[in-house]
């Protein structure tokens, strides 16, 4: 329950697809394929194809948007505390990120110190909702315009969008300063398929998808992809039951006296009374996996991603046992 993957498998169109495709294999792409997915893609986001770029997962996607900041030698800046793999691969990249922390307690933005920090020679990215700690940091357009007049480039994360219903993703035609990244690992339940997608402008995009290798999404993983954007319905019954179980170990979790942020995720971020890594560490010896924080402002907190009824209720009698004794 580490790692926000979905509990449930993928659509059987799934395996229908990859079947579909397994024997085109000796190729390096299939266009019937490619287009195809295009389409269906650019439907599901409700923009035109020019607008979307496929990439072998959003982490790829963020890698390459990375390397489009280093080449227009735009300085990275973030929120803390967010994604942490956005730091990692700045590093892997050579560069690394500014922070401006999150007003603590409820984790939201703080404008005034974003403001202070903003600049056209700067990139900012937001995971939104935002990972770890599963609140939406916006919900409505002042704040998105705020942020795309301060910033060279604003990379909004929305890889749990299925789960909160928010997007900014329309906005990509309004502005050419903007990027939107998604993924297929999250409601989908595709995480081992690896394919994500970039939201943007088109002359962006074009500048974005030459800072990835080509033909870097297989045939099989885009197969798959396809195979679950032809089964909305099924994608959407993930969601919803995820959200019923989710709400179901949130109450469980005040019954027993400990506080949750508002989730629009497929996590839940728990204040604990003590140090999240110890908490972590019992449950680890009982086979429960959560994420914990070394950092000072999330150090009482884990995060814990909402898998079968079963597991959440082991997790959930596990925890117990910890506080108790
Ligand atoms: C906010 C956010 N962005 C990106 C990712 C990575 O997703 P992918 O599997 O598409 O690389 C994650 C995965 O947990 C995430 O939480």
């Amino acid at each position: 329950m580490h790692l926000n993957e979905s509990p449930f498998e993928p659509s059987k169109l799934v395996s229908t697809y990859v079947s579909k495709y397994v024997s085109a294999l000796n190729l390096y792409h299939v266009d019937e394929l490619e287009r195809e997915f295009l389409k269906k893609l650019s439907n599901y986001v409700k923009l035109p194809e020019e607008y979307v770029g496929v990439f072998p997962s959003s982490s790829e996607a963020l890698t390459s948007i990375i390397r489009l900041c280093k080449s227009r030698g735009l300085r990275l800046s973030s929120v803390w505390p967010s994604f942490h793999g956005f730091i990692e691969f700045a590093q892997m990249e050579g560069t690394s990120v500014d922070l401006i922390n999150l007003i603590p307690e409820f984790f939201e933005l703080d404008l005034a110190k974003i403001a202070r920090e903003g600049s056209s020679s700067k990139a900012l990215y937001l995971s939104n909702p935002n990972n770890p700690t599963s609140n939406m940091l916006f919900q409505d357009l002042e704040t998105l315009e705020f942020l795309i007049n301060r910033f060279g480039l604003v990379i909004v994360d929305e890889a749990y969008f299925e789960f909160s219903r928010f997007t900014v993703a329309d906005k990509v035609k309004n502005y050419d300063n903007l990027i939107v990244v998604r993924t297929f690992s999250k409601a989908f339940s595709l995480a081992g398929a690896r394919v994500g997608y970039a939201v943007a402008n088109p002359e962006l995009l074009e500048e974005l998808k030459r800072c990835t290798a080509l033909f870097s999404t297989s045939i099989t993983s885009l197969a798959a992809a396809l195979g679950a954007l032809e089964d909305l319905k099924y994608m959407e019954e993930v969601v919803s039951k995820t959200i019923e179980l989710r709400e179901e170990l949130r109450k469980s979790l005040e019954e027993i006296g400990l506080s949750t942020l508002d989730s629009r995720t497929n996590f839940l971020f728990i204040k604990l009374p003590t140090s999240g890594r110890s908490v972590a560490k019992y449950l680890a010896e009982r086979g429960i996996k959560v994420r914990s924080y070394e950092d000072e402002i999330i150090r009482n907190y884990i995060r814990v991603s909402i898998s079968s009824r079963e597991n959440n209720l082991s997790f959930l009698r596990a925890l117990h046992e910890y506080l108790k004794r």
